[in-house]
């Protein structure tokens, strides 16, 4: 079988992937395995559930749920090696050019790489200028958490305000409540992102200004969102301090646009940058996470780069047939393109991930909600699947029905850990004994027979029957720390990768968001004009904004 080069540019020389014969093969397996029941698969290998797992970082991966074979992994890791997956790998590592449409380096793993790593990017070692920020961000961590670095007024700071939207917050968020645990109580972290006025508000009620340190996080510093809700609340927090010249003590900024920066009023020494080879998505680990250390600490902060940079290590060395990312990359690629599963549900059973969902679905969608090839073809496959999810035991009483007797296909990932960060008589069995029960009733169900055996009602015997067949990963770990995290993030992170270089897509750029920037820049000019405007859209939006204009109006 052919070997498809790559490495950095696109890959125009590689064949249309399904009609690649490692592609094809999987196509005929699939086909003779279709039928087969996940029951089937542990009746024919009872041990299987002893052998289809694989462990790093602190992360025991159980994927002998999903409806595979020793062939069907054989022939993904087949279709990895005649992809490229391993010199993409390298390419990422090395930090080729590989985000092809945007003309740069994916180098997020740099973020965590150990102070002696070398890591050279165009002449230069990029890693001691990532640990001069992680230095500055440490120092500037401990002057708040000390009370060393105090508001304008003399007070210390007891309230870090992240503005910032997308990658600038949503790993942010999801690292303070899964880390909350580790958290300095004394302080307290919110999140405001959305142009809806109602956040910032909200986020800011009953707070003092004196007390309140501002981080405005965006990489480019020109999203609408972020520099909306910054001015906003540099009016609120000057308005309250009655002097310009508080700025500097309550604002601080996260960004790779260092005149942005400046032309806001944020002065360089209160900046903490990053570099346009880090995507938004890709950033929590970086300068972005300062609201994240704030409140965790340097100390637990490092620890968890060290969590990324051990399954970074583990992504790049360990063979493919044990590696936790690549497989898991691999079996996503077989649900979404052979099982034609649309969605994927992730449910940490920890109420700590809540926001863990929310995190991957920028992650995962934005990475690979892509249509076209590298190359700029019409790709004749389904890419991403729509992940979402919500913790258990919660979402069991809400759309689990569908997960167990709904007609579409949904592969779970279920995530849970070994010891509670709160123990409480036995509440964390109970939580893990509900993981542990989903997973077996979402692959092995119950038959007519078992049902009828219970003596149901013939009438009810359909409605009561579990068809089961529904594949899941099960992840577990000791307990949620910071280094657990870390490896956790990763593992996603590069699952993500290995799913975009199967489809020969640009995992790292983000073109689909733009559109509807443009057309909400043109419609804000329309509803700010004080006379109605000639509007020029298609008739649904023209009555729609005509509609708008005319209730505002009226309303009190
Ligand atoms: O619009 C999408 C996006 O560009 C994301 O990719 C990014 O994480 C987010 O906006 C925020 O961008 P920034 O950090 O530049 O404000």
């Amino acid at each position: 079988m052919s070997h498809l080069p790559s490495r950095g540019g696109p890959q125009t020389d590689r064949p249309t992937l399904t009609r690649h014969p490692a592609w094809q093969a999987l196509v005929e397996h699939h086909r003779s395995i279709a039928d087969s029941h996940l029951r089937q698969f542990f009746a024919d290998d009872p041990e299987r559930g002893e052998r289809l797992n694989a462990e790093a970082a602190g992360l025991y991966l159980d994927y002998s749920k999903n409806r595979i074979n020793n062939e069907t992994i054989r022939l993904l890791l087949d279709l990895a090696g005649n992809c490229g997956l391993p010199e993409r790998i390298d390419a990422m590592f090395c930090g080729d050019a590989i985000n092809t449409t945007e003309k740069r380096a994916a180098l997020h793993t740099a973020l965590r790489a150990p102070a002696g790593a070398c890591i050279v990017l165009d002449g230069v070692d990029v890693v001691p200028e990532v640990h001069a920020v992680l230095d500055q961000m440490a120092t500037f961590a401990d002057a708040v958490r000390g009370g060393l670095w105090l508001g304008h007024t003399g007070k210390r700071i007891r309230h870090i305000v992240n503005i910032g939207i997308g990658g600038s917050d949503l790993g942010p968020v999801m690292a303070y409540e899964a880390l909350k645990h580790y958290c300095q109580r004394n302080l307290s972290c919110q999140f405001v992102s959305n142009v809806d006025a109602t956040d910032l508000v909200e986020a800011t009620r009953g707070l003092d200004a004196a007390e309140t340190l501002f981080i405005v996080c965006s990489k480019t510093f020109t999203t609408l969102e972020t520099l909306t809700n910054a001015k906003a609340a540099r009016a609120w927090s000057v308005a309250q301090l009655g002097d310009e010249h508080s700025v500097a003590r309550h604002f601080v900024a996260v960004s790779t646009n260092a005149e942005g920066v400046a032309e806001f009023g944020i002065a360089p020494t209160s900046m903490f940058g990053f570099w346009d080879w880090v995507g938004g998505r890709y950033s929590m680990d970086s300068a972005v996470g300062l609201s994240l250390m704030l409140a965790i600490g340097p100390g637990h902060f490092r620890a968890m780069l060290d969590g990324f940079h051990a399954m970074d290590e583990h992504f790049r060395g360990a063979p493919f047939g044990q590696n936790l990312p690549v497989l898991m990359g691999l079996l996503a690629v077989w649900n979404t393109d052979f099982l034609e599963a649309q969605t994927q549900a992730v449910l940490p059973y920890d109420q700590y991930l809540k926001r863990f969902p929310a995190y991957l679905q920028q992650l995962t969608m934005e990475s690979n909600g892509k249509h076209v090839t590298q190359a700029g073809a019409r790709v004749d496959y389904a890419t991403s699947p729509i992940v979402w999810g919500e913790p258990g035991t919660n979402g069991q009483h809400s759309f689990y029905q569908l997960l167990h007797q709904g007609t579409p296909l949904v592969p779970c990932d279920f995530i849970g850990f070994c010891q509670s960060l709160n123990p409480l008589d036995s509440q964390h069995d109970l939580l893990m004994a509900n993981l542990f029960a989903q997973t077996e009733a979402m692959a092995f169900g119950k038959t007519a027979d078992e049902v009828r055996a219970e003596g149901t009602d013939e009438a009810l015997v359909a409605h009561r029957v579990f068809e089961g067949n529904r594949p899941s990963n099960t992840l577990l770990a000791e307990r949620l720390t910071p280094f657990t995290l870390g490896a956790l993030v990763a593992l996603y992170e590069h699952s993500v990768f290995t799913q975009g270089v199967i489809w020969d897509i640009d995992s790292f750029d983000q073109w689909g968001v733009e559109l509807g920037k443009l057309l909400a820049q043109q419609t804000a000019a329309e509803l700010a004009s004080a006379r109605a405007p000639t509007l020029t859209h298609d008739s649904s939006t023209n009555a729609l904004i005509r509609r708008y204009r005319q209730l505002r109006k009226e309303s009190p």
